[in-house]
């Protein structure tokens, strides 16, 4: 009889739960950044990116991506601007 119990209240609880979202909003609450390039993070914010490949002198290729402008300026580049670096891990 213990178990019958055990399996009447596992029957109710698992509905409950995924009737209040638990579950299938997970998705939708991560945040979409996580699934993109550095690329994509860049033009997700609202700002323009433009991406090279650099081979350094040991051969390794590295991906470079570059901001020209702000969000609301169109075309003009940044006068006299420091570059700033940023990396992954
Ligand atoms: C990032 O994603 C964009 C769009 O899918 C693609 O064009 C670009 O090549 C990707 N960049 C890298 C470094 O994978
Ligand atoms: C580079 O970006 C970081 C993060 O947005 C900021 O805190 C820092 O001041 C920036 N550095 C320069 C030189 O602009």
């Amino acid at each position: 009889m213990p178990m019958m119990w055990l399996f009447l209240t596992t029957a109710c609880l698992i509905p409950g739960t995924l009737s209040a979202g638990g579950f299938l909003d997970f998705e939708n609450k991560v945040n979409p950044e996580v699934w993109m390039n550095a690329s994509e993070i860049i033009m997700y914010n609202g700002y323009p990116s433009e991406e090279y490949d650099v081979t350094t002198a040991d051969g390794y290729i590295l991906a470079i991506n570059r901001i020209p402008h702000g969000r609301a300026q169109t075309g003009q580049t940044a006068s006299m601007k420091w570059p700033n670096m940023t990396s992954q891990g």
